[in-house]
């Protein structure tokens, strides 16, 4: 180990195919996963080869590697430069790639020299949710289109889903694939490559958008998907921006072409066996694979597959709802749907607010009873801000009926039966 010790593996980030989705910064356990506008990279003097970056990925492009000497390995800041990954270099004193420290072998050493710097907090899984999808899920196809050839859809509808008048200017996009194979499952996402440059004139990245019908299409037999995007007017901060990729979309008109790559994504996926329940929970545009889901159980009603499906669903008010007047149609025996408003009429500002954690916790004895249920599925998608609330909601649920919450939940990551997709 000694003679190969200045040679390492370096642990790199496509960013020909990142889609800049963050899950990699959020999953990193010693923050050694960064961006800035261009790229996310990885800081070689802080990765510790722990690969909890790997199977969170939606692309795979965070399994890239490159053999360097350890002291020649590539910056943070040469590395967000790139457009594309450099080709993999003859290591100075001729030694083979094979004989280079490997990812695990780098791991061990790493452990020698690092692991006194980290405490067991930064050790401990970082991720809420599950990295694998439930055992019955189809098989995905991800990665069929890239960058380099993505696919071309003509878009076939474009509907404005929250009321004339509201700051949410939500709209519902059809994309049709014609003859070109797209295959999808709900839970999955694509990326749409917005046309024209930025404003240091490189082709804009792609953004990721999670697809909010059913395997069989946006109408059943057609080789199209639909997707719930929110136009963005502000920053995080309520600064007013114009999104690129989210105003381009929700302007979008009928007969339009639009540059898409994907399908993304491995374990956001449904289970397919009967009697599994799902107990969903929302806000805003991150009802579009909720949407997905229902909609395939809808089709499959006739079937009596059973299983329960439970919504909870948060926006600022009933008219800014993506899909209320449909999701109001659905039987409510077929779904049990709770809305959470928080900015209802009558609300004053300042006073508590209510959302989908709050709902939970008053559908408690409901949402116990299916947690017990090895055949519920638990899916969160939307707000970030979210993840936590409803982290504590199931653990003060699973208190009141003495149900071990650290332990129901490491199993249910482990089955991929709770699963978290936020922004
Ligand atoms: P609010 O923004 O009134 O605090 P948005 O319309 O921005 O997409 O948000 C959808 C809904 O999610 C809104 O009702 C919003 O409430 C709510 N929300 C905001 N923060 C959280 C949070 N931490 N947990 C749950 N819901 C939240």
């Amino acid at each position: 180990m000694s003679a190969n010790a200045e040679v390492l593996k370096q642990h790199l980030i496509d960013p020909e195919i990142c889609i800049r989705c963050n899950t990699c910064e959020e999953t990193c356990p010693v923050d050694a996963i960064t961006h800035n506008d261009d790229n996310y990279v990885v800081d070689a003097t802080k990765c510790n080869f722990c690969m909890a970056c790997i199977s969170p990925c939606p692309t795979g492009s965070i399994d890239n590697w490159r053999t360097v000497l350890k002291p020649a390995a590539y910056s943070v800041d040469e590395q967000f430069t790139w457009d594309e990954l450099p080709a993999e270099k003859e290591v100075d004193g001729g030694l083979l790639e094979a004989e280079a420290l490997t990812p695990i072998d780098a791991a061990e050493a790493a452990d020698d020299e690092k692991a006194l710097e980290l405490d067991s907090s930064q050790l401990a899984d970082p991720l809420s949710g599950a990295q694998v999808p439930p055992w019955s899920a189809s098989h995905p196809y991800v990665n069929l289109y890239g960058h380099k050839a993505p696919v071309t859809a003509t878009v076939a509808g474009n509907f404005r889903v929250t009321a004339l008048g509201t700051d949410s200017d939500t709209h519902h996009i059809v994309l049709d694939f014609g003859s070109t194979p797209f295959p999808v499952l709900e839970g999955q996402s694509i990326g749409i490559l917005p046309p024209g440059v930025d404003a240091r004139g490189k082709a804009h990245h792609a953004r990721q958008y999670s697809i909010a019908s059913p395997r069989d299409g946006e109408r059943s037999g057609y080789n199209n998907v639909s997707l719930t995007v929110k136009r963005v007017t502000t920053d995080y901060d309520g600064r007013a921006v114009r999104g690129v990729a989210s105003n381009y979309v929700c302007d979008l008109k009928k007969g339009d072409e639009v540059r898409i790559i994907g399908p993304f994504g491995t374990s956001f996926l449904m289970p397919n066996h009967p009697n599994a329940n799902l107990i969903m929970v929302c806000t805003g545009t991150g009802s579009a694979p909720m949407r997905a889901m229902t909609e395939r159980r809808r089709r499959r009603v006739d079937l009596n597959e059973g299983g329960k499906l439970m919504l909870f669903f948060g926006a600022r008010t009933q008219r800014e709802l993506p899909y209320f007047g449909p999701l109001m149609n659905l039987p409510k025996e077929f779904i049990d749907i709770n809305f959470a408003f928080s900015r209802e009429e009558g609300h004053v500002d300042g006073a508590p607010k209510r959302y989908v954690q709050h709902l939970m916790r008053e559908r408690s004895a409901d949402v116990g009873a299916l947690l017990q249920d090895d055949n519920t599925y638990f899916y969160v998608c939307g707000l970030k801000g979210m993840e936590a609330g409803v982290l504590d909601a199931l653990k003060d649920i699973c208190v009141g009926r003495s149900i071990d919450w650290p332990a129901l939940h490491a199993q249910m990551k482990r089955e991929g039966r709770l699963h978290f997709e936020t922004y």
